[in-house]
């Protein structure tokens, strides 16, 4: 290793800038024990007049990305630019000249891991992503390190801080989305186009990361399922049709809804959850109901949590700080210290079948499972309708909300469809389980 290493920066926006600010802010380089220093040899950026007015030295700067990176000068090329292209060429280009790379590009990793992780493989060059998922979480490492012999069941998470800031609002001020996104837009949380947040597209990417370091599969994030069911068919995607009459109903329930990506492997027997490879996965991310004891309920504001159900270790949790420039820099900075001390790439130990699209099984398919939805009065089904299984109500008015526990989506399809007025259609957002009391 050399004593240095000399880093590029493509991006100064939200968590570019924020990386920058951490190397100004230490004029002799980031020092590694153990390894070598790591200084910073450019920013590349769309508009350098505007970042030398934000206080960036104009030396370090240009708006020529593919030269900082084919740069002598450059070791490490760290990408916050965000986005498909040119984001994708250049890191390829880094790659294929053996030099390392550092992004926090989730929609990249997500749509074009397969690709990437083979051309870090090709040349032996470590790609890492921490700051894809969860902000300044450290959980990419700790899923694909320290728990890399362990094999994943379920991975259950919170990975989107604008949506659950503005659920958090909705449930706790009883304001409407819409004026809420508002104020995550200004805090720096939400995507440049805030439809990938609200929508689930940004959630589904990090899933698709997730599982690849659980599962060792790269998910198509594209097939993830982001509508929740409905009575006639499928809601809108996301949280984007969520009201404050659900999240009120949801309430007089004991309950909250929240973005939830879920993925599970389908694992019958103890020789299938011990084989190595991926099987049949399910994966989801929709407004989902939880108990309001759940430790993902609790989890507010822009804060994520991941959980990760595995054998031999049972349930770990990991949550911080999920959006947010400094909190993300964090993650970024920590993956250039492991790639100064050697580390490699984000996978770590955990085998991957880069090339093999894992089969994604629908989520609603399992017999019973629990749902919560709004109907009006007249449409609320009964236990008998519904196949025996437990109803609660709660009435807000014309409506009432009701918790179903223990039915299949087709039951309680049929057990509301006569019912409901014809214009009139009914999400039925999946439920948590309450957990029996400690
Ligand atoms: N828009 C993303 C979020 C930023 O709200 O979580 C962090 O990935």
């Amino acid at each position: 290793m050399p004593d240095a290493l000399r880093v590029a920066v493509l991006g100064a926006g939200t968590v570019g800038g924020a990386v920058v600010r951490a190397f100004l802010a230490r004029p002799d380089g980031l020092v590694v024990d153990g390894g070598p220093r790591l200084l910073l040899a450019g920013v590349a950026v769309r508009d350098p007049s505007r970042a030398i007015a934000a206080g960036f030295p104009h030396e370090l700067l240009t708006d020529a990305p593919a030269h900082l990176v084919a740069s002598p000068d450059t070791d490490v090329v760290v990408e916050l630019m965000g986005g498909d292209e040119p984001a994708r060429t250049l890191l390829t280009a880094a790659l294929e000249a053996g030099k390392p790379v550092v992004t926090a590009n989730k929609h990249l990793i997500a749509h074009h891991g397969p690709a990437l992780e083979a051309a870090a493989r090709a040349t032996s060059t470590p790609l890492r992503f921490e700051a894809a998922v969860g902000g300044g979480i450290p959980v990419l490492r700790p899923l694909a390190g320290d728990l890399a012999a362990n094999c994943v069941e379920r991975i259950r998470a919170i990975v989107n801080g604008t949506t659950n800031y503005i659920l958090t609002a909705m449930a706790r001020d009883g304001r409407g989305y819409g004026d809420v996104l508002a104020d995550a837009q200004a805090a720096g949380y939400a995507e440049a186009d805030p439809a990938a947040d609200v929508e689930g597209v940004d959630a589904a990417n990090k899933l698709a990361i997730l599982a690849r370091l659980g599962f060792g599969a790269w998910l198509d994030p594209d097939r993830i399922v982001r509508r929740p069911p409905s009575v006639r068919g499928e809601a809108p995607a996301g949280i984007t049709a969520v009201t404050d009459r659900e999240v009120t109903g949801a309430a007089a329930l004991g309950l909250t809804l929240k973005l939830v990506a879920d993925v599970s492997r389908s694992a019958e027997t103890d020789a299938e959850r011990a084989t190595d490879t991926p099987g049949d996965l399910a994966a989801s991310v929709v407004p989902t109901a939880l108990p309001l004891e759940d430790p993902l309920a609790r989890t507010s504001g822009v804060r994520n949590r991941i959980e990760v159900r595995a054998a031999p270790v049972g349930s770990v949790a990991f949550s911080g700080p999920g959006a947010g420039g400094p909190a993300t820099a964090s993650a970024v900075l920590g993956d250039l210290h492991a790639i100064a001390r050697g580390g490699g790439s984000s996978w770590a130990g955990r085998t991957g079948w880069p090339d093999a699209a894992a089969p994604l099984r629908p989520p609603w398919e399992s017999a019973d499972r629990d749902w919560f939805f709004l109907v009006p009065s007249p449409a609320v089904p009964d236990t008998g309708a519904l196949g025996g299984a437990a109803v609660a109500t709660a009435s807000m008015g014309d409506d009432i909300a009701v918790r179903v526990t223990g039915a299949s989506l087709e039951r309680v399809r049929a057990a509301l469809r006569d019912g409901l007025p014809p214009e009139r259609d009914v999400t039925l957002y999946p439920a948590e389980h309450r957990r029996p009391a400690a």
